[in-house]
């Protein structure tokens, strides 16, 4: 009787050390150099839920799946579930060498018909740091690995078919609260794997969109933004890094 309990409370230890599930809509877990957060923010627009599972850390690496089911509300965002880096941020744009990042992801299932993206959520502003989303930040750049159902980014196209990083692109610009909202678009479908130097999207937006060099990363976040239908999105390797 002693020995099973033991045993079975090890078994219990292990499992939650080695996958964490968040459940509350804005609960966070610490995952190695990110913060992976439920991040609900629109769920009363529809009827729905959503977890979040940390599957690993290693080094500066990291995996997580974000299981979602919403109905309703057919063009509001539900949530963002995201990792959030916790070092890669504070440096202005100018003093940027390499942002190196890698990103392999894929749905392992998905009801027909779903509008969601995947895409990382960059902020930035003109002091050294600020909680993304906030007074402090000024631009808001989004790269989306993913659009499917129909979803489009804030504003509107600026700039289509350019190539960033090795991959195409559309560009959309518009406002949104007190930022710019600069999203690059998938032009050649969905980027299971992507393995780029972010900085060249912060060149192309120097150069080409009068952001100044000047700005401040305050947060880089890699997440969805789920619509409606259902998923598993699986994520078996994030990094970013900024040098
Ligand atoms: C999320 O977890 C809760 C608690 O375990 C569960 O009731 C709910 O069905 C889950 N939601 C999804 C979309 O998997
Ligand atoms: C987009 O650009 C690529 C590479 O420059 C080119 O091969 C392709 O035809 C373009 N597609 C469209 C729709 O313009
Ligand atoms: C994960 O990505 C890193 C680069 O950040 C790479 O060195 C490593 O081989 C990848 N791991 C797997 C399991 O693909």
């Amino acid at each position: 009787m002693h020995l099973s309990t033991t045993f079975i409370s090890t078994l219990a230890f292990v499992a939650l050390a080695s996958a964490q599930t968040i459940t509350g809509p804005f609960d966070c877990v610490p995952a190695g150099n990110y913060n992976l957060c439920a991040n609900l923010w629109g769920r009363q627009a529809g009827v729905g839920g959503q977890n979040s599972t940390l599957v690993s850390t290693n080094g500066n690496n990291v995996a997580w799946n974000t299981v979602w089911n919403w109905a309703n509300g057919p063009n509001s965002v539900k949530s963002y579930s995201n990792v959030e880096s916790t070092v890669a941020k504070g440096i202005q744009l100018a003093n940027i060498k390499s942002a190196p990042t890698t990103w392999t992801w894929e749905y392992a299932s998905q009801s027909s018909g779903i509008r969601a993206d995947v895409a990382y959520d960059i902020w930035t502003g003109v002091p050294q740091s600020g909680t993304a989303a906030s007074s402090a930040s000024s631009y808001e750049i989004m790269i989306w690995l993913s659009g499917l159902g129909g979803i489009q980014p804030v504003g509107s196209p600026v700039a289509t078919n350019i190539t960033v990083a090795g991959h195409r692109f559309d560009l959309w610009r518009g406002p949104n609260t007190n930022w710019q909202v600069l999203s690059f678009k998938t032009a050649e479908g969905d980027i299971n794997d992507f393995n780029v130097d972010l900085n060249e999207f912060f060149q192309y937006i120097v150069q080409n969109e009068g952001v100044a060099s000047t700005q401040f990363v305050q947060s880089i976040q890699a997440g969805t933004e789920p619509f409606t239908g259902s998923a598993n999105l699986v994520t078996s390797n994030y990094s970013v890094s900024i040098n």
